[in-house]
């Protein structure tokens, strides 16, 4: 069992932290946020995730994981600690490293205040970065930490960088293609393969420069396979094709990969938006302007409008029609609308006046603080009642158990868009429906 404190009880700080609890582990997580560290403390858990709330509440009874607001304890009481606060995107699409900045100094002034129980042992201290961050940060806290840390305390710095897709983060966790490691001490190594002993799947450990770029340049390239499906998507719409069966035919070639071939609305979240401005930004700085990113970013940029255009096709004018938003988070599985697309899409429809009502399975309630003017249910029947339009931005599992026969009869005129490609075209078509579909044959 070792001692972990995981500082910074987001996304991924909370889900790391209970599935390290999970595994055997003590942990503690802390966050400045007085409010989610008194929640998470009453097992309330501030955003949804799929199988967290189980994990947390039995590790909490257990023993295990134990939440502050002091980064004081987290460094006096373990010895291994993750950096997982927030690295939010600044105007020029960089990464604001300020949390991380004042999370090592308080770590460092923290540091000062400890004693060591046995004084011929020196205190040593683990410091991870779990937070995505750019190449070169991990030196910055080095050089932080080695200047305000007193003389006679012993620590390694690390970067381990997380892979956790929102709404499939706990099962991400236990069954990981591979683990990234960049250590720079064999003690530092050690702890790591003791750490993820339990985990079974390739670890890679690197220097820590190398791990810090495989987050980003993971993330890029996934990005970077979307946008590529979906202007294979604009040229199959163009020549009669259907992308659909494109990206079947792609995938099956095991250098290509099926996953992450899905034509859409494109790729939103807190991460891949903000992952790759911030790469073209570091790139432009190291004086390797990587204009591929940028087509990418333009691509899922110009996807969005696509939806505006189709609506227009079918429906002419847009203004005083009834449309419904079906879908709001930016995935399935989550209550995150970050980045989602249906935020661009929103406000596009109603600089249109378009009269739009909403339906989510999670999401409502962050969309409302959004756009508290819309019209919002939980009942998709209610939302469907007397529109021209459905547009389905979200591929949420459910809506494919929705009565169309019933939605139909419900709705003025029989269209629907799906900006996901999940649902039947085929069935849909038979009900009466026009579907539109991105890239796809229209019927
Ligand atoms: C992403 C990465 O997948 C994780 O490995 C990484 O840990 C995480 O960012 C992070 O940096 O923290 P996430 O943002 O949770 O995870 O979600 P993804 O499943 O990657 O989806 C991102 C977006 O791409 C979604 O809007 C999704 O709808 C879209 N997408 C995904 C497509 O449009 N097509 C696809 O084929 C796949």
């Amino acid at each position: 069992m070792k001692k972990i404190g995981i500082i910074g009880a987001g996304h991924v700080g909370l889900v790391t932290g209970a599935c390290l609890a999970k595994l055997g582990n003590k942990v503690i997580c802390c966050d400045n946020d007085l409010e989610k560290i008194k929640k998470l403390k009453n097992l309330q858990i501030h955003f949804y995730e799929p199988g967290l709330e189980e994990i947390v509440k039995e590790c909490v009874k257990k023993k295990l994981l134990f939440f502050t607001e002091s980064i004081y304890q987290i460094v006096k009481d373990t010895e291994i600690i993750f950096i997982a606060v927030g690295t939010p995107p600044t105007e020029e699409g960089k990464l604001d490293l300020s949390y991380v900045e004042n999370v090592t100094v308080e770590i460092a002034k923290s540091l000062t205040k400890i004693k060591s129980k046995n004084p011929k042992k020196k205190i040593y201290r683990l410091i991870v970065e779990k937070s995505t961050v750019p190449v070169l940060t991990s030196e910055w806290v080095k050089k932080t930490l080695e200047l305000l840390t007193p003389t006679g305390i012993e620590f390694d710095i690390a970067a381990n960088p997380e892979f956790l897709r929102e709404g499939n983060a706990v099962n991400d966790f236990f069954h990981p293609d591979r683990i990234v490691i960049g250590v720079e001490s064999k003690r530092a190594k050690k702890i790591f393969e003791e750490i993820y002993k339990p985990i079974k799947c390739p670890k890679i450990f690197t220097d820590i420069r190398s791990a810090e770029l495989i987050k980003h340049a993971s993330n890029s390239f996934l990005a970077l396979k979307i946008s590529y499906i979906n202007a294979i998507s604009n040229i199959c719409e163009k020549v009669g094709a259907d992308v659909e069966v494109v990206a079947e035919g792609m995938g099956l070639d095991k250098r290509i990969g099926k996953d992450f071939l899905k034509a859409g609305i494109g790729y939103g979240g807190s991460c891949l938006p903000k992952d790759i401005a911030a790469f073209i930004s570091l790139s432009e700085e190291i004086g390797y302007p990587f204009n591929l990113l940028k087509e990418v970013q333009n691509i899922n940029q110009q996807q969005r409008l696509l939806v505006i255009k189709k609506a227009k096709e079918l429906l002419w004018n847009l203004k005083n029609k009834n449309i419904g938003i079906f879908g709001l988070s930016f995935k399935p599985n989550t209550d995150d609308i970050r980045e989602a697309p249906s935020i661009d899409i929103i406000k596009l429809l109603k600089k249109e006046e378009a009269i739009l009502k909403c339906h989510d399975f999670k999401a409502i309630e962050n969309m409302k603080k959004l756009f508290p003017d819309l019209f919002y249910s939980e009942n998709p029947y209610e939302v469907a009642k007397e529109s021209h339009l459905l547009i389905f931005l979200t591929e949420w599992d459910d809506y494919k158990k929705i009565d169309f026969k019933k939605i139909k009869e419900l709705m003025k005129m029989p269209y629907i868009i799906d900006g996901r490609n999940f649902l039947n075209n085929k069935i849909l078509n038979k009900i009466g429906f026009v579907y539109r579909g991105i890239g796809r044959k229209n019927e």
